[in-house]
């Protein structure tokens, strides 16, 4: 049986931080991961949510050759149109036509500069953020994660953060009441965490609690944004607006492609923020076949769909004891730990799936293009492994 091992031993010189599956990926289509062997794999987890629309996608692999073959990186010392494409075309599909874009190039690049930019509007130094919150490793995105084991001891005393239950409005109330927060940092959905949401009602109480106590809100759309819950954001379920969105993850399909969506009230300046290889040609052009084909192919529609269908046939397995999730964002929670059950979808049916915080908690992030026909073996993994 694969176990997650480390295999990447000392002399092989790097620096052994990842528990690994004894796999070698050396090829990818659409959901399917091949071995070296030519062992085929259906990826439910896409490399921590990130391959968006299918690996190897034939306009994402001719987007990114013909760039390449054009140019493939000059810094933002320069004017570059392909930025303004793409802000463009977030700008109209995103629901966020007046937010302004800033491009980076990972997740936790994305919420340090959103707090960057909060503590710069307000003047202030104070988060609030949430128990089970997870937004990156860089210092202030990790010290308004919840995980203290993650912290250096340089990551100590940094500003003063926060961290209150979800849908928990008499704490949010009361973190507020001082007006000395510059930020509340949210995520749509908590993937980490193990995938709970703040509610509807929440949203909304979040969203004008924040107005009226002159803080930020931030969105961390990280992973549960660009289409994966059947919106362009999660958030917009609940119909609020926020002041800061980050992107990064799925905007890419594997690209490493970060961005922050900045609403127009906060002024731009000289050197307020900056990166060397943010934006860059080539990171534009996988963020335009992204966009594209989000649209070309209707896939929040497709998500809906598939996800509908996976959800009903994961009810009738007695033995789960709740999906938690939207769209083909999705926590299957049993009352046992899922590692062994992990481990034998990996091992006995060469299916991905991925963890979380929750260890009971089993957690799915197909493409968004994957089709019912290629997901319902997961369904059948399950019953035949529960039976
Ligand atoms: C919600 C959320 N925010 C931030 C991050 C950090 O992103 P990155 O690993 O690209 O820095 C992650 C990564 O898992 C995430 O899930």
């Amino acid at each position: 049986m694969t176990t997650l091992k480390g295999v990447n031993k000392k002399e092989t010189g790097l620096f052994n931080v990842y528990p690994r599956f004894d796999i070698t990926p050396v090829k990818a289509k659409g959901v399917s991961v091949f071995d070296e062997n030519g062992k085929e794999y259906l990826d439910l987890y896409g490399g921590h949510g990130v391959i968006s629309i299918g690996h190897s996608h034939p306009e994402y692999v001719d987007q990114i050759n013909r760039q390449l073959q054009k140019i493939g990186f000059y810094s933002n010392s320069v004017n570059m149109p392909i930025q303004d494409e793409l802000a463009q075309k977030l700008a109209e599909q995103s629901g966020y036509p007046e937010h302004q874009l800033f491009l980076c190039n990972s997740g936790a690049e994305a919420n340090e500069n959103a707090l960057k930019l909060a503590s710069f509007h307000t003047g202030k130094k104070k988060v609030v953020s949430f128990k089970g919150s997870f937004h990156g490793r860089t210092a202030a995105a990790l010290n308004v994660t919840d995980n203290t084991k993650l912290s250096a001891p340089i990551n100590k005393d940094n500003f003063e953060v926060e961290f209150i239950e979800l849908n928990d409005k008499k704490a949010l109330t009361e973190a507020l009441k001082n007006k000395d927060v510059c930020a509340v940092i949210v995520e749509g959905i908590q993937g980490v965490g193990g995938l709970d949401a703040p509610s509807e009602e929440f949203f909304n109480f979040l969203a004008q609690s924040c107005k009226e106590q002159e803080a930020l809100l931030i969105l961390d759309e990280i992973q549960s944004g660009y289409g994966r819950t059947g919106h362009f954001f999660a958030h917009q379920y609940a119909n609020v607006q926020a002041d800061i969105i980050t992107m990064a993850k799925g905007m890419g399909n594997g690209f490493p492609v970060g961005g922050v969506l900045i609403d127009p009230k906060i002024e731009a300046s000289n050197g307020l923020l900056g990166t060397t290889f943010g934006g860059n040609h080539l990171a534009c052009a996988a963020g335009i076949a992204v966009l594209n084909t989000l649209k070309k192919e209707s896939l929040s529609e497709n998500v809906m769909q598939v996800s509908n269908t996976l959800i009903s046939e994961l009810k009738t397995i007695s033995c789960i004891k709740n999906i938690k999730g939207k769209g083909l964002m999705l926590g299957v929670e049993f009352d046992f730990p899922i590692k062994e059950l992990r481990l034998k979808l990996l091992n006995d049916y060469q299916i991905f799936t991925g963890a979380s915080a929750n260890p009971n908690l089993l957690r799915i992030l197909p493409p968004l293009n994957v089709t019912t026909e290629e997901i319902m073996p997961f369904a059948q993994a399950l019953k035949n492994l529960l039976k």
